[in-house]
């Protein structure tokens, strides 16, 4: 069902007692705010070492837990990974898949992704699975390009029923900590154009039914044009959800 989803991308910030902080204020804020009613969702993805903080206390709270990463293997001499059976042993509902910075500073290309969207499938975890392209892709105009052969090389191997458990964040390079967001014009052109991939490959019930979220130095001022695009179904946040009144005023912004 394509819910209206917030998601927090914390990357390598905070120590352990921030981290609590952070969780226990969203926590406290979310209890006022009626996610259920809006279909809405909210999506903590703090470092491995704090997820336990999380999922400890997701059951009392309105958010899910997703961590930033995982191996595209199960288990074995794999020196500082983290795997899919990890992560579900600890509770974690959901991972971010290929995020640009993965892609940049760890050489993570498109056929490991699909790899690793196939391993977090099968451990039932739920992918959110970024795309994007470069400043120099969208100035060539093969920026539409460049997202359609990630989405076909990662994620269009998939069967129908395994595509549907995902989530596709959206998240042009160049906007991501800069803090020059992608327009609400940009940002609908985009999205349009992968739900209509994904019609095209899986029919119009499956496009319908995806969330598309938006990522790239979204904020609490800017979230709110950007949300009210009719193909963009929320957001992967970055800087501004280390600071839990600016989340919580994107959340509040559909
Ligand atoms: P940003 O990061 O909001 O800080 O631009 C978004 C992301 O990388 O997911």
């Amino acid at each position: 069902m394509r819910k209206k989803i917030v998601a927090g991308n914390w990357k390598m910030n905070k120590t352990f007692q921030e981290a609590e902080n952070l969780i226990i204020e969203i926590a406290d804020e979310l209890e006022e705010i009626e996610l259920a009613a809006g279909n809405r969702a909210v999506i903590l993805c703090p470092p491995f070492v704090y997820l336990e903080l999380a999922t400890d206390m997701a059951p009392d709270s309105f958010f899910s837990v997703g961590a930033q990463n995982m191996s595209d293997s199960d288990s074995g001499a794999f020196t500082g990974e983290i795997s899919g059976p990890m992560l579900k042993s600890m509770e974690v509902e959901y991972c971010i898949i290929g995020h640009s910075e993965r892609r940049k500073y760890f050489g993570e290309n498109n056929e490991l992704l699909a790899r690793k969207v196939d391993a977090s499938l099968s451990h039932d975890i739920c992918p959110i699975f970024c795309c994007g392209e470069l400043l120099p892709d969208r100035e060539a105009g093969k920026h539409f390009d460049v997202v359609k052969q990630q989405l076909e090389e990662s994620l269009f191997h998939l069967k129908k029923e395994d595509f549907e458990k995902l989530i596709i964040a959206y998240e042009p390079v160049w906007a991501i900590g800069t803090g020059v967001n992608a327009t609400p014009e940009q940002a609908q052109e985009m999205h349009a154009f992968i739900r209509k991939l994904i019609a095209e490959k899986y029919g119009e019930d499956t496009a319908s039914q995806t969330s598309i979220l938006y990522g790239g130095s979204c904020n609490a001022k800017n979230a709110q044009s950007l949300f009210a695009q009719p193909d963009v179904d929320g957001g992967l946040i970055g800087g501004a959800s280390l600071n839990s009144a600016d989340f919580i005023k994107i959340i509040n912004s559909f």
